[in-house]
């Protein structure tokens, strides 16, 4: 037996998603990308969200190849949806597939790490429009066919300063204290539904954005994306029923 945290040592059965639909933000690299052909690999059908269709496309590819449930990709820029682009894909997922069992909110961007006094306006209304208020509209035109069923899913990203506020990390880190209190808002008022809302924050892991927060350190240290599936994986499963409003760790200290 394990003393770990159930979501550090989950270990799926291979069909623990089987028959699942699944929407993946940010599908195309980083910790989005594990995350979507983690899902595929245990049977789920993953609807791959991005702004890069070539990455998209590589991510599909890499699913159709091995033999898992065909994907399908939604070209989108968050920056520029709006409330009517996420209802016409909320549109399209319920004729195409006619349910939607989880969501992973993993597209984010960092913006500029400088002082308070010194972020600019559209920088600051950039990355609140990517990191918060897209998530807001989505999730809106989501709601009626996940509360169609009972045990859907939905995981926010969050990061270390989305709980503790850091200087010079600006509007990232704001955005992530507004993700986490839409999960808490969420979580409470379906809290007797089944439909479940959490967090979950990667901790410090090798990909394109560490790099740009960190271009010093040596990212061979450093936790790959397949190194915390555990996590977004329990989270996705039905193994996870019953746990809602909580913001899990990756990789606790
Ligand atoms: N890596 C870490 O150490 C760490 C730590 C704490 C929290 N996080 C959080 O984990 C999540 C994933 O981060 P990551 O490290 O995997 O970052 P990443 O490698 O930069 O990947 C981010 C993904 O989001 C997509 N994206 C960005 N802006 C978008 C937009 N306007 N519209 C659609 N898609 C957009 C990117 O698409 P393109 O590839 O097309 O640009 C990319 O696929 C983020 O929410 C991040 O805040 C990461």
């Amino acid at each position: 037996m394990s003393n770990l945290a159930p979501h550090l040592s989950f270990s799926p059965s291979p069909t623990a998603l089987q028959s699942k639909v699944i929407l993946v933000t940010g599908a195309g690299d980083g910790i989005g990308k594990t995350a979507a052909l983690t899902y595929a690999s245990l049977g789920a059908t993953v609807i791959l969200l991005g702004r890069t269709v070539e990455k998209l496309e590589g991510v599909y590819d890499q699913i159709v190849a091995a033999g898992h449930p065909q994907p399908s990709i939604v070209p989108m820029d968050l920056a520029g949806a709006t409330a009517q682009h996420y209802q016409g894909l909320a549109d399209t997922i319920n004729g195409e597939y006619g349910k939607l069992d989880g969501v992973l909110l993993n597209a984010g961007i960092l913006g500029a790490l400088c002082p308070f006094a010194e972020i600019k306006s559209k920088e600051y209304d950039n990355v609140m429009q990517v990191n918060v208020n897209s998530q807001f509209y989505l999730l809106q035109a989501l709601l009626p066919l996940l509360k169609h069923n009972k045990t859907a899913s939905v995981i926010f990203t969050s990061s270390g300063v989305g709980r503790v506020g850091r200087a010079f990390w600006g509007t990232y880190s704001i955005s992530k204290f507004a993700t986490e209190g839409m999960m808490q808002v969420l979580a409470d008022e379906f809290k007797n539904s089944g439909l479940r809302f959490n967090c979950i924050n990667p901790g410090a892991t090798r990909t394109d954005m560490r790099a740009k927060a960190y271009p010093a350190e040596d990212a061979l240290l450093l936790k790959t994306p397949e190194d915390i599936m555990a996590t977004y994986t329990y989270l996705m499963a039905d193994d996870s029923m019953g746990i809602t409003g909580q913001s899990l760790d990756c990789q606790p200290k």
